[in-house]
């Protein structure tokens, strides 16, 4: 109950996670490491849920082209810049935080291991140079 309204009361001063997603990127964010190795697996698990809850914005090839945007143009996730930072850390906190209205938090949506599996996915579509 108290822990409760603590929260509430932290919500409503407008409390800020430490790794929230910030334009140029978040250190805090940054130093989260992933655990989950880019195997076969991995990736397959990652593209599923791509494919269930992000290709609608950002696309098939990930390049922001997705055919249900609405509002902010989503990121082009292949480009190989990143607003809100390139580590997977601050990629992994974009994606359960959110980054704006546009782009909202996914933590209740994905376990923590399926978002990093998501990360790992993600950055697989980028060409390799
Ligand atoms: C309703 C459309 C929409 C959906 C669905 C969506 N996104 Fe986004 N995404 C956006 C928009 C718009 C932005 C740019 C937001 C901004 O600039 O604040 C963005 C930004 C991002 C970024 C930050 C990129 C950068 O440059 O730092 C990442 C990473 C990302 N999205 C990953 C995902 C993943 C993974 C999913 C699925 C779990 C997803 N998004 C689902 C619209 C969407």
């Amino acid at each position: 109950m108290v822990a409760r309204l603590l929260l509430l009361a932290l919500l409503v001063l407008g409390f800020q996670s430490p790794t929230a997603p910030r334009k140029g990127g978040n250190p805090e964010a940054a130093k989260i490491r992933n655990p989950i190795a880019v195997t076969p697996e991995s990736l397959a698990a990652g593209k599923r849920f791509y494919q269930r809850l992000c290709i609608r914005c950002h696309g098939p090839s990930g390049k922001g082209d997705g055919e249900a945007a609405v509002g902010a143009e989503p990121a082009d996730l292949v480009s190989g810049k990143w607003t809100f930072g390139s580590t997977d850390g601050e990629i992994y906190a974009s994606i359960r935080e959110g980054t704006s209205k546009d782009m909202e938090g996914y933590a209740a949506r994905i376990s923590e291991i399926d978002t990093w599996n998501v990360v790992n996915y993600v950055r697989s579509l980028a060409p390799k140079r």
